[in-house]
């Protein structure tokens, strides 16, 4: 394999949810490695916002509505992504997150959890972020016999946290579909891995770590407390691993792994 380790400038990258806080700055880093790159999501305003970013550091990017619990809506984002910037070759599976209807307030009891909240958290991360998204872009990158796939689970998926259980339950599960995947993919060129963030403040996490002065809640002290490093991470120390686990030289024997970056937290007990 010829080229520069982490090199990618033959590589086309799709970042699903590339209009929030961690894809974001996920398909910045890819932009900035020489990835051209496709934001998706249904925001065209903040995947706009992110485009232009890409485009003054240098890079090439373009906004694709989709919308990811839509398999019609991805196979046309992929199809108009392959005609401007040519076949993915990069898929960031970014969108998900937790439900407020789905967290048990503290002391609450878990036997109350509603069904419907439950399965609202399931199909954002599991379907919609994962599974349609795979497949839909899964099929072109096995006709190519090239690709990487990288999962945003959580490292809740592996540590179950208080009160999100369900959101945890379901990160668990992209941990494992991302295991399946690499193995049914593993001779046709497609490396299929995990990245786990720890804590790493956003909008679908705010209300959990902040007060509404900005100060940190009870959980979120408890949180840095807990966290060797003693802070949140930010979003653009997820670069890292991205270009890493996209980049076809750099993890060419890397798949089905999952990436924990989380400032030690799953690393310690107390
Ligand atoms: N922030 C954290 O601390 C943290 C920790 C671990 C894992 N994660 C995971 O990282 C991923 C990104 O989360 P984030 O923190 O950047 O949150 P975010 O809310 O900023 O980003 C998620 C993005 O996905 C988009 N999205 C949601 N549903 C969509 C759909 N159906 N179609 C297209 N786009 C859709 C949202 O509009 C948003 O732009 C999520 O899977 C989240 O669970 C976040």
């Amino acid at each position: 394999m010829s080229g520069k380790l982490f090199d990618l400038s033959g590589e086309v990258a799709a970042v699903i949810g590339g209009t929030g806080a961690l894809g974001g700055a996920m398909a910045q880093a890819l932009g900035e490695a020489g990835a051209k790159v496709a934001i998706i999501g249904r925001s065209a305003e903040r995947g706009g916002e992110r485009v232009q970013q890409i485009q003054a550091a240098g890079g090439t990017a373009i906004f694709q509505s989709a919308d990811a619990m839509s398999r019609d809506s991805l196979t046309a984002a992929r199809d108009a992504i392959a005609s401007q910037l040519g076949t993915v070759t990069v898929l960031v599976n970014a969108a998900g997150g937790n439900k407020p209807d789905a967290t048990l307030p503290p002391g609450s009891d878990f036997c109350k959890l509603s069904n419907a909240a439950w399965n609202e958290v399931f199909d954002l991360n599991l379907v919609g972020g994962v599974l349609l998204p795979s497949q839909v872009f899964g099929e072109s990158m096995v006709a190519a016999g090239k690709g990487s796939i990288i999962n945003i689970a959580s490292m809740s998926g592996m540590i179950p946290l208080s009160r999100v259980v369900a959101y945890s339950a379901a990160k668990a599960a992209v941990i494992n579909l991302t295991m399946f995947l690499a193995r049914e993919w593993a001779t046709k060129g497609v490396r299929v891995n995990a990245l786990s963030p720890g804590f790493f403040p956003a909008e679908q996490n705010r209300k959990l770590l902040f007060n509404d002065d900005g100060s940190y809640s009870a959980r979120g002290q408890q949180i840095i407390g807990h966290t060797p490093m003693a802070r949140f991470g930010t979003a653009e120390e997820l670069g890292g691993a991205t270009v890493w686990l996209a980049a076809p030289k750099a993890s060419s024997f890397v798949t089905g792994q999952n990436i924990v970056v989380d400032g030690g937290f799953s690393s310690v007990t107390i």
